[in-house]
């Protein structure tokens, strides 16, 4: 961590004092969070162990069937997507949907994880539907996103294969008691798994709605999920300067109530990217909130960014050595890559150049992460760094879990509720009544007589 008064200068960045100071409020806040995850309220927390027998069953489900699939679509948006695309993105081959050998009999992937025609069509197009498995996620099952997609490929299905097909293309995850889903899924038989109403959607990637794609895909979700449990345990106490997940979170409060409310996730790992994305959904959404607990107004929150080195180097990093002292970078590092290459060795007389033969990816990658890093600490910029020995899914489980706590906790130092989302109501509300669903026509008179602009 580079965040300490005492490494970066007087200038930017706390005392040891200043962390302690926060110890009482995360001492609390861990009561809070234990009695509301024996309470029921937080079973995404219980989930690296309730979920152990589900993940074997969802396994041998996906070995004894992917072979007759080719394509496997998560028709599904935000925390019913990211975590599926980031899991996937992390683990395996980087171009595993165009390498047979890398996918070992496994399905292609894909998730769309938007409404955008262009992007839709050409992907169903695409598709030969005898071979290809639709899991349609909504822990809601009212989505405008995944239930339109869900129409268009059942009726895709029908259309093609008939009636009787569509309960062997699909499978659902969805709330085993509410939302049509669940109610459509009885009636076609589709296979349906179920997300425990206390685990909220981005907090949802290691339940069915993240381990059913995972497993089709070969990933090893048994582990995932042992990796989860791990950092559950480490996380166990409610010592901050003991508990990763809460440290962390009182820095990153730390620097939002210091005017930096710019969390910046930057892994140096181009395969973690998309877990950088579900990161960003998982601070915007958790975080940023109108009212407090109490229901005073508070609107609180930071701003997660993700980027990626080196290649926001070349895009961001101006901006986050020289802007506004708004910003805290979170890098993420790798030990240990899968695959290395080493760079070529031609030109080793020219200037200029030959300072790079003879080296690896791995080391220039990782070089320009370190350099980076004491580049911005010498401008008194707050960072910290994640690293992981290697990722694995083993890895990435403890990562999880991590962020998610970590998320949790935040919520309870600004005295928020993490788990809701009401602000993504009233725009959703708009576009049920424009669409015409029945008991929004309120919000349809209410848009067509908006201001002209
Ligand atoms: O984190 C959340 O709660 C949201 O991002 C939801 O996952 C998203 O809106 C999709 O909801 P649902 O799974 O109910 O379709």
């Amino acid at each position: 961590n580079n965040m300490f008064a005492d490494k970066v200068g007087e200038e930017h960045g706390y005392t040891r004092e200043d962390v302690d100071a926060l110890q009482d409020k995360v001492t609390a806040g861990h009561k809070n969070l234990l009695e509301a995850k024996e309470a029921g309220e937080l079973d995404w927390m219980k989930l690296p162990e309730t979920h152990k027998e589900i993940a074997q069953e969802i396994k041998e489900f996906a070995e004894e069937n992917r072979d007759k699939y080719d394509n496997f679509v998560v028709l599904g948006i935000g925390g019913s997507a990211l975590g599926n695309i980031a899991v996937q993105t992390a683990l395996n081959d980087p171009y595993y949907n165009l390498k047979e050998e890398a996918r070992d009999g496994c399905p292609r992937l894909f998730v769309p994880d938007n409404v955008d025609p262009t992007r839709l069509k050409s992907l169903l197009d695409e598709l030969d539907l005898e071979r290809t498995i639709f899991n349609v996620i909504s822990k809601s099952g009212t989505t405008a996103e995944p239930m339109s997609q869900f129409l268009t490929a059942r009726e895709k299905v029908a259309e093609e294969l008939g009636a009787d097909s569509v309960s062997d293309h699909f499978v659902a995850v969805t709330s085993k008691d509410s939302g049509k889903l669940i109610e459509i899924a009885e009636r076609e038989g589709i296979k349906t798994y179920y997300v425990p109403d206390t685990v909220g959607g981005r907090f949802s990637v290691l339940s069915p709605v993240g381990l059913v794609s995972s497993a089709f895909v070969g990933i090893d979700i048994e582990e995932l999920l042992a990796g989860a449990g791990y950092m559950a345990d480490l996380c166990d106490t409610d010592d901050l300067w003991s508990n990763p997940a809460y440290l962390n979170s009182v820095l990153q409060y730390l620097a939002d109530q210091d005017g930096k409310p710019m969390s910046v996730m930057m892994p140096y790992a181009h395969v973690l990217k998309d877990v950088a994305d579900w990161y960003r959904q998982l601070w915007a959404e958790s975080l940023g909130k109108e009212f407090d607990k109490e229901g005073n107004v508070v609107n609180v929150g930071p701003t997660p960014i993700k980027a990626l080195g080196a290649t926001d180097q070349h895009s961001q990093a101006q901006l986050y050595m020289e802007g506004p002292y708004d910003k805290v970078v979170i890098f993420l590092e790798v030990e240990n890559f899968r695959g290395n290459l080493e760079i070529g060795t031609a030109y080793e007389d020219i200037d200029g150049i030959s300072y790079l033969c003879g080296h690896s990816f791995d080391e220039l990658i990782t070089t320009e992460k370190k350099a980076t890093e004491l580049a911005l600490t010498k401008n008194n910029r707050l960072n910290c760094t994640v690293k992981f020995p290697e990722v694995n899914a083993f890895t990435l489980g403890q990562f999880i879990f991590l962020f998610e706590l970590q998320t949790a906790m935040s919520g309870e130092l600004y005295n928020i509720n993490a788990f809701n989302q009401p602000g993504v109501e009233l725009g959703k509300n708009y576009a049920y009544g424009v669409l015409g669903r029945d008991g929004y026509a309120d919000m349809k008179e209410e848009f067509d007589s908006r201001p002209e602009k």
